[in-house]
């Protein structure tokens, strides 16, 4: 992992960017989509897939796995499991990525045994896995822990189960419903999370002739059979990135006259234009765009502040959370920030107090925000990713320079973030 750093000049409150973004496929939307491949005896294909770090670590963990991951051309991907007999989850690359999790599902419904490392990722929050071993148990799996190592085994093969999922986690939701589908009987997941990257991977099992039923809703109910799937052929678009575009959308709003944010998916973003349209930012949804126009005669302060409680999905994304901040610290008035989802995402909030913030913490979950205030640009280390993006919009609305460290966890979730940013103009450098 190279320790580059991005180095920003700040704009110091002007709004002088301006321009076109296009957003690319969702990470985690790749992730479960890739493990899904598992599921089927011939090649699947998928297109809209971005060029980030994480897709690049999934792809390394399924070929360890005997998957054939073919890049055929910028976005587009051939997954082939026909040949794959694997088991380990490969240790050193499950540690850097917590969504290696979700190959516990197809793995073990498909070889009936699956072993991996407790799973790395951010450091946002402990990252249990509690509802995965109690859900591969009542689907009739044994779970030993070994070495450090889980070792999940069902002697013939998983059985359909009725599953409540005590928090809706996206990757147990997901894991399960590609457990599911492998599985002797029916499965009925319950308090299952509605994300739209869960949809798109059910909506694309479905056109492969899984049996879902309820997606979008909180109660997913599968049919299994032992036969894997085929697809035939058969090409999936990735849906965009919210986050991505959520993430420009702010940056947007700060410190652009003009801004297209093209490619994406406004009506997945509803949570984040709500606030910023009723905030004062002059925001056009299109179809398939997000627009910022006339944006420059509006000072920041002129914005009204609002206030922020993360939830599932349609509620405020918890990975918005930390760039919605850096919004609320340039506007006008005190906000109350309520993380609800993870123990430890609001950290980066005192390394936004050392630029100027005026942020008190009350407890893990909950800061109150004042605005407007001047951020100054100085050394910073991200995190973890939305964090690292977090610092990169306030070193850009912020004056003088900044140098944002762990640069690695950027790119794990935006593609060629940097050459994106100075096409719209800002002034950063990758060193
Ligand atoms: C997914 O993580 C996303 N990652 C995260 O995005 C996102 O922040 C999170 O959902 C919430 O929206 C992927 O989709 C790859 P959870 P996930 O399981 O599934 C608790 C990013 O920046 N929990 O939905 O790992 C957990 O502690 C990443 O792209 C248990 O208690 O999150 C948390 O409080 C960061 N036991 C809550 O559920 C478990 O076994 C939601 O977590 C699993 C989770």
């Amino acid at each position: 992992m190279k320790d580059e750093i991005f180095y920003i000049k700040g704009l110091g409150g002007k709004k002088t960017l301006k321009g076109e973004v296009s957003i690319c496929g969702a990470k985690n939307a790749v992730l479960p989509l890739f493990a899904s491949s598992l599921l089927f005896d011939d090649e699947v294909k998928f297109n809209n897939i971005p060029d980030i770090e994480d897709c690049l670590r999934m792809s390394e963990i399924l070929e360890k796995l005997g998957v054939s991951v073919i890049r055929e051309k910028k976005g587009q991907y051939i997954l082939n499991a026909s040949k794959t007999n694997g088991k380990v989850i490969d240790e050193e690359i499950a540690k850097k990525l917590r969504a290696s999790i979700i190959l516990t599902g197809p793995v073990l419904a498909r070889f009936g045994k699956v072993s991996f490392p407790h799973p790395g990722g951010c450091v946002i929050g402990a990252r249990p896995i509690d509802i995965f071993i109690d859900g591969y148990k009542s689907m009739g799996a044994t779970v030993k822990e070994k070495g450090g190592l889980y070792i999940i085994e069902t002697k013939n093969g998983l059985k359909g189960a009725n599953i409540f999922l005590r928090n809706p986690s996206v990757t147990a939701t997901e894991a399960f419903v590609m457990a599911a589908i492998l599985a002797d009987g029916e499965t009925v997941i319950k308090n299952a999370a509605t994300e739209p990257e869960i949809m798109d991977l059910i909506e694309f099992l479905v056109s492969c002739g899984a049996k879902i039923k309820g997606e979008g809703t909180s109660t997913i109910t599968i049919v299994g059979s032992k036969k894997l799937l085929k697809a035939r052929g058969f090409s999936w678009r990735v849906v965009p990135d919210r986050i991505e575009a959520g993430s420009f959308l702010i940056l947007g709003a700060l410190c652009a006259d003009n801004l297209l944010i093209s490619n994406c998916e406004p009506k997945h973003l509803e949570a984040l234009t709500s606030e910023l349209i009723a905030s004062g930012v002059p925001i056009t949804i299109g179809q398939d765009f997000l627009q910022i126009k006339n944006n420059a005669k509006i000072s920041n302060k002129k914005f009204k502040s609002f206030n922020i409680k993360t939830h599932e999905y349609p509620g405020f994304p918890t990975d918005l959370q930390a760039p919605a901040i850096v919004f609320l610290t340039q506007v006008l008035g005190e906000s109350n920030v309520f993380e609800t989802i993870f123990e430890n995402r609001l950290g980066f909030a005192e390394d936004l107090v050392t630029m100027g913030a005026n942020i008190r913490m009350l407890d893990a979950h909950r800061i109150i925000v004042k605005g407007p205030s001047v951020l100054k640009g100085r050394e910073l280390y991200g995190p973890d990713l939305r964090a690292g993006l977090a610092f990169v919009i306030a070193g850009i609305v912020g004056k003088g320079e900044s140098r944002i460290h762990n640069v690695y966890y950027i790119d794990r979730g935006y593609e060629e973030i940097d050459k994106k940013l100075r096409s719209i103009g800002v002034d950063i450098k990758r060193i």
